[in-house]
């Protein structure tokens, strides 16, 4: 029988562009802890599997992706985004963490993080926006992250208890070896001293969750009714 190892100690090869969708039951346990205001943006949406829930929740979605995934618009690459697509006031995210990326930056996974939430924050705070990223949970302690989210407007991590089951392989899955929470930022908000800690349990452990959305298509708010030509696009083309 083959050993299922955790995915840092890459048992397995990381997907191409750092692809891992992200379990309805995560986002769910976002919705259920933040009040998200106006439309979102989803900027590394992958098949849109963050999306997806969100809109299920009642949220016009913008969905765009480096890599053209079959859902949303592709060829957008957030670190060339100068702001949030028009009329957008959230983006929420589970970024790619830089150990299997598309564009490998300058190889270090958590410099590529670093760079990653430093524009999230950048265009979130012009926006008088909020953002919520998926994290590996000691991830934050890193001095340098640390000291970055100490200056936000951070308002809440909502640490899942559950440990995120990412992929399956040959019929047999995987459980990660790391815990991850949403750190959470309104800037629109009234400032608060000190960021609130909350947990969420994932399924089994939340009463009265979300319906189960299966792969059922729902309506994107797209390409086609929203004005993404503040987003420069990247050479690949996408949808
Ligand atoms: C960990 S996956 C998450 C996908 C989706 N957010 C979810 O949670 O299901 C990361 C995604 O980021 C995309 N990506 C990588 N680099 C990007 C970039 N520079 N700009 C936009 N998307 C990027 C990848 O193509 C991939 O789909």
């Amino acid at each position: 029988m083959a050993e299922i190892r955790p995915i840092h100690e890459s048992g397995f090869e990381r997907q191409e562009g750092d692809f891992y969708p992200t379990p309805a039951w995560v986002t769910e346990g976002l919705l259920s802890n933040v009040a998200l205001r106006g439309p979102v943006w989803e900027p590394c949406c992958g098949d849109g599997a963050i999306a997806r829930v969100l809109q299920a929740a009642g949220h016009e979605v913008v969905a765009t992706d480096l890599v053209d995934r079959g859902f949303g618009r592709g060829g957008v690459d957030f670190f060339e985004a100068p702001r949030m697509p028009e009329g957008c006031r959230a983006l929420v995210t589970n970024p790619p963490y830089g150990d299997g990326g598309v564009r490998g930056r300058d190889g270090k996974a958590s410099r590529q993080m670093l760079a990653f939430t430093e524009q999230a924050i950048r265009l979130a705070q012009r926006a008088d926006g909020q953002l919520a990223l998926l994290v590996r949970f000691q991830w934050i302690a890193g001095k340098r992250i640390a000291s970055l989210l100490s200056e936000g407007a951070m308002r809440s991590v909502v640490v899942l208890t559950r440990r995120i089951q990412w992929f399956s392989h040959q019929g047999l899955t995987n459980t990660g070896q790391h815990h991850h929470a949403w750190i959470f930022f309104d800037f629109g908000a009234p400032p608060r001293p000190r960021p609130e800690l909350i947990f969420a349990h994932g399924p089994g452990g939340q009463r009265g969750g979300m319906p189960d959305l299966g792969q059922e298509e729902l309506p994107l708010r797209d390409a086609a009714d929203v004005d993404t030509s503040s987003l420069r696009n990247s050479g690949n083309s996408g949808s």
